[in-house]
């Protein structure tokens, strides 16, 4: 069994996600030969590294992820820190021959990101964007589905990526506001449906976008007034080089909205609908049914799709968030012994990155944007 000596920079919400995911993953999947060995855990905040290191069963700790990325025990190193420290540690990662596990959005900007993709393609190294989303087996299905020419040519995309973690205007600015970390709800979010648009309906060609931000000014930690100076709302058109077309919306100020991951695919035959909110479950219409009976067909996950079974023998029974990062680390280690290369990489994050500054750019020039 190959040993997969992990490094995990950041303990915040998705550092804890991963480290959960590492420690589950051998434990559930029985088809990987390489296994993750929880070497150090770096946080900025030493008290708090050490803290979750010795919670999530870290060996060391330290406050220097300079020196978690020199270890010699490490062969991954995870990022999960805040947007704009992604591109100088992945870069530090890559020129000292490590993998890297990197939190999404990749980079500030596509051009950044690319020169990510590039660095890690010269080093031959590879590289794991966290999409969580993609690994619900509700979505690999989505994907069989269309694939397979069951809905038809597929003629339109409708995404929407809606949360309200940021709808109460007193909450207060955070880093996801920081324009050195790139754009806002269309980063944040958009990129989730974003990557999910390209995964089910491949390359898109041409964007017109419309960006709002709806409070205009916060607080910061220390009690000023700051402008806010990325989107909070964001919505675009889209033109896939298939042929077909679509729109994506994204938004962090949707009230009453918590984890609406939804869309809807139409082809010449059906249509199939999800939303994450209801993450177990798409609703499938095919065409040709009986009149009168006509209608969608909800499915339940199960055994019978991919990576269900290992959690659970019996449908219906629901799998949840760390469950996706449990998915996505097996695909890693999958990759990193040998197995299936790994989907999105720092090249489909790039484009992907395109994608939301095209959006971005489209907005801010009143005009279609290519890609
Ligand atoms: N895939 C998903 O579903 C998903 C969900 C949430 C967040 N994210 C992404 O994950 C990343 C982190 O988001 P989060 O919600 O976990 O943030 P968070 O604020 O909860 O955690 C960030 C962590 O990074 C640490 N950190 C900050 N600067 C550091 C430094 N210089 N050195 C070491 N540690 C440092 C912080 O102390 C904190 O522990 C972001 O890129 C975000 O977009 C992805």
């Amino acid at each position: 069994m190959q040993r997969i000596g992990i490094g995990l920079i950041g303990s915040g919400f998705m550092g804890r996600s991963h480290a959960i995911a590492f420690r589950a993953v051998s434990g559930i999947f029985s088809d990987i030969s390489a296994t993750p060995v929880l070497e150090i855990l770096a946080d900025i905040d030493a008290p708090a590294a050490e803290r979750a290191a010795g919670a999530l069963g870290f060996a060391r700790s330290t406050a220097d992820w300079h020196a978690l990325i020199a270890d010699p025990a490490v062969h991954l190193v995870d990022i999960t820190t805040p947007n704009r420290l992604h591109k100088p540690m992945a870069l530090a990662a890559i020129a000292a021959g490590k993998h890297v596990y990197c939190e999404k959005p990749l980079a500030p900007t596509a051009a950044d990101a690319h020169e990510m993709a590039d660095a890690a393609e010269a080093a031959g190294v590879q590289t794991f964007v966290g999409f969580s989303y993609l690994k619900n087996p509700m979505i690999a299905f989505a994907h069989e589905v269309i694939d397979s020419g069951e809905i038809g040519e597929v003629v339109s995309f409708r995404g929407l990526h809606a949360e309200d973690y940021m709808a109460d205007p007193t909450q207060p600015w955070t880093w996801r506001m920081d324009p050195a970390g790139g754009h806002g709800a269309i980063a944040d979010i958009g990129s989730h449906i974003l990557s999910i648009a390209r995964y089910l309906c491949g390359d898109i060609v041409e964007v017109s976008g419309q960006i709002a931000t709806v409070v205009p000014e916060r607080r910061t930690a220390g009690g000023e007034t700051t402008q806010v100076l990325v989107d909070d709302q964001a919505r675009a058109l889209l033109r896939f080089a298939s042929g077909a077309t679509g729109s994506v919306e994204a938004s962090w100020v949707a009230t009453g909205r918590k984890m609406t991951i939804a869309f809807e695919v139409t082809g010449t035959k059906g249509t199939l609908a999800f939303d994450q909110e209801r993450m177990n479950e798409v609703q499938l219409y095919v065409a040709g049914q009986r009149r009168g009976r006509e209608g969608f067909k909800t499915i339940l996950s199960g055994p019978a799709h991919p990576h269900y079974a290992p959690f659970c023998p019996a449908p219906g029974h629901h799998l949840g968030f760390n469950d996706m990062k449990t998915i996505e680390v097996r695909a890693i280690l999958a990759s990193l012994s040998g197995g299936l290369a790994f989907q999105p990489d720092f090249r489909e994050a790039a484009r992907i990155q395109a994608t939301v500054d095209a959006i971005v750019a489209s907005a801010r020039e009143r005009r279609w944007v290519s890609l």
